[in-house]
């Protein structure tokens, strides 16, 4: 799957521009097509959200999930430390607000303590519902009904209640099953998830079904030549006003020949089709240290660029993105403190901002 990039972005890269989208309506420049580019370039800010000195004694806020609706940021992300993980929630109406929001704990919350993290959250419009998905050794979720109320999610419950699928048991090997990621069409709900070794997997249900009826699982991507270049932390999104091929985005977290952590992209015309490369090299990546600048007076405080997802407007279970000036909120960390036991890592969420849209 590493063979053919280059070849493959030229011609995609060839096709784009001689067919302008149609119908793409929230670009600056109508004449140009809503599409992704077949490279980025980013600015970042410095950290905007790390732990706080309140006792919890975190070395690390982790994993983040956003969504801006009516004006506010909505951040749930995974607290670490060395005991282990779980999960907190802050909201915040400007970036310049971040770093004073309070946390809330969601051990607190009926999501309780123990091993929790990794969270999604998303709106499920059929069941007037926010949706929170997580990892607790198994693919789980918690609802609520008002995202600004965090007591108000419910006890986890698991999409694989016969514990992890056999071709992930299979699969695995000193990996770890990792980073669930929900997605829907108009007829199917897709679960996908990561083993640190080189899988990334996905299982399907009908929207009249979900959160219940999650298949076996296939593999949809795999480099077990390097495992390190499909890591974990996969994301995907479907593409306003993308066409054909466009449709839909994926973005897997990888590990550097440097040994820092990026993002590589490809793009599929279905969610259960064939992804193809967009910028999926360390050349050519999707957002790396190579592809981001730090804003003016902000010291390059990170190069790995980790962990994260794109601020979503819409927020319903389609997780549909604006292609046109994508900001991510990412996890980043002093080079310096990159040794010693990961889940003590100081690692802290900064936001980058495309500043090369197509649009
Ligand atoms: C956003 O505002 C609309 C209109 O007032 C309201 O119906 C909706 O519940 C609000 N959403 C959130 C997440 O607060
Ligand atoms: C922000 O978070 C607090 C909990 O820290 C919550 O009580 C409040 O309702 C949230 N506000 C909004 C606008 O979501």
């Amino acid at each position: 799957m590493r063979s053919l990039p280059l070849l493959v972005a030229a011609l995609w890269a060839g096709t784009v521009s001689a067919v302008p989208a149609k119908g793409a309506s929230s670009c600056v420049t109508p004449s140009k097509p809503s599409v992704l580019p077949s490279s980025f370039k980013w600015t970042s800010t410095g950290p905007l959200i790390g732990p706080k000195d309140d006792g919890r004694n975190l070395a690390g806020i982790k994993d983040p999930t956003i969504v801006q609706v009516n004006g506010t940021y909505h951040v749930f992300a995974s607290t670490a430390k060395a005991e282990g993980y779980n999960l907190v929630y802050l909201n915040f109406t400007s970036l310049a607000a971040a770093p004073s929001a309070p946390f809330y704990y969601l051990d607190q919350s009926p999501i309780g303590t123990g091993y929790r993290a990794a969270p999604q959250v998303f709106y499920f419009a059929p069941h007037k519902l926010w949706y929170l998905v997580y990892q607790n050794g198994n693919a789980a979720y918690s609802t609520n009904p008002d995202i600004s109320n965090p007591a108000g999610w419910t006890a986890p419950q698991v999409f694989y209640p016969a514990g992890m699928p056999s071709i992930i048991s299979s699969n695995i090997g000193n990996g770890y099953w990792v980073d669930m990621w929900v997605i829907c069409d108009a007829q199917t709900c897709h679960l996908f998830s990561s083993d640190d070794n080189g899988h990334l997997y996905r299982s399907q249900t009908k929207v009249a079904d979900f959160p219940a009826g999650m298949s076996e699982p296939v593999i949809v991507m795999e480099d077990t030549a390097n495992i390190y270049a499909l890591w974990e932390a996969s994301l995907v999104y479907s593409v306003k006003g993308g066409k054909g091929e466009q449709k839909y985005l994926l973005v897997i977290e990888a590990i550097g020949s440097d040994s820092e952590r990026y993002f590589r992209a490809w793009t599929s015309d279905k969610i259960d089709g064939t992804w193809k490369a967009l910028a999926d090299t360390e050349a050519n990546p999707f957002a790396r240290a190579n592809n981001v600048v730090f804003e003016e007076g902000v010291a390059a405080w990170t190069k790995s660029i980790s962990h994260g997802e794109v601020v979503r407007t819409s927020v319903d279970q389609r997780l549909e993105i604006d292609p046109c000036g994508i900001r991510f909120l990412y996890q980043g960390m002093d080079p310096k403190a990159s040794g010693g036991e990961y889940n003590a890592l100081p690692w802290r969420l900064g936001l980058i901002t495309q500043t090369n849209s197509a649009c």
